[in-house]
């Protein structure tokens, strides 16, 4: 289990993350959930020890994390927002070097990065410069190599940025797949696809605080399971309803037009918020 005790980091007069309190359950799939800026590298970057927190408490099945860094690094694979490959390596050279970082014997390296590639479905591809990869096969690949060391946890941040919809799906089946094995997972996103359909519990930040966590179902039914939109003042307008009757009898009173439809993660963020999770 991790858990976030009041957890502060400043950055002059930026405060990245606010007083954050949570706990992962131990093969939770969490998503964090915030548009740019809220502060999700940020806390992600406290949680692999990158970066110590100003104040408060990180702990990982109730050891502080800050007591002995390297045992808590082992129980974590982390795939960064921005590459972490060694290009002019080959798929199996940068699992092999991973793996010797932690200190991997060298039968167990042989065993282990067979068995990753041939998870990724990258075998063919093992002996390829990483560099030649494409944006998808290089994503794969970090996850693999983060996996390298067989930590408990996985960390990801932003990990199907920049990718088209085939490759998110191919990146959400391998993990979901890694999720059945037990992993515990925490992945940063703004993509409210993403973290309604992978995440078993989401929390969502903006400007450095926490401001809801629950399962998605849980969060949508607090704001309103159906939502009304309609042209108001030059802008879009929402109203919240617990059913698609309620909207409808709603936009009864309306002139211009109107959509009536089940409200979504993102509608949910923006109504808690104000803010849109793809926000610049
Ligand atoms: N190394 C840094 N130096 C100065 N400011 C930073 C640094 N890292 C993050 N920040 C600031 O902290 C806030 C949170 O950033 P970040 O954690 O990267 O958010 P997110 O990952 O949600 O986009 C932002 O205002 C950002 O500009
Ligand atoms: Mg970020």
């Amino acid at each position: 289990m991790i858990v976030y005790e009041n957890v502060c980091k400043s950055y002059g007069a930026i405060g990245a993350v606010k007083d954050f309190s949570l706990k992962i359950g131990r093969g939770e799939f969490f998503g964090l959930l915030g548009p740019n800026g809220a502060g999700k590298t940020t806390l992600l970057r406290m949680t692999t020890t990158h970066i110590a927190p100003d104040s408060g408490i990180v702990s990982i099945d109730g050891e502080r994390i800050d007591r002995n860094l390297t045992r808590a690094k082992r129980r974590m694979g982390v795939v960064p927002q921005y590459s972490n490959l060694e290009g002019e390596l080959s798929a199996l050279q940068n699992l092999e070097y991973h793996g010797r970082l932690y200190g991997l014997s060298p039968r167990q390296r042989r065993r282990r990065s067979a068995e990753l590639l041939e998870f990724a479905a990258l075998v063919e591809r093992k002996n390829d410069k990483a560099k030649t990869f494409s944006g998808g096969m290089q994503r794969k690949l970090m996850i693999v190599k983060a996996l390298m060391h067989e930590p408990e946890i996985l960390l990801l941040d932003e990990t199907t940025v920049g990718l088209d919809a085939a490759w998110r799906r191919r990146i959400w089946d391998l993990l979901r797949e890694l999720q059945k094995q037990g992993l515990t997972i925490l992945l940063t996103t703004h993509y409210l696809e993403e973290a309604q359909t992978l995440c078993s519990r989401v929390g969502m930040m903006d400007s450095g605080l926490l401001k809801r966590t629950g399962s998605p179902a849980e969060i949508i039914s607090e704001a309103g399971n159906f939502v009304l939109e309609y042209f108001e003042n030059g802008e879009t307008a929402q109203r919240f309803f617990d059913s698609r009757a309620e909207a409808v009898a709603a936009a009864s009173c309306l002139s211009g037009e109107f959509k009536a439809r089940e409200a979504n993660l993102e509608d949910a963020f923006i109504k808690l918020t104000k803010k849109r999770l793809d926000a610049r």
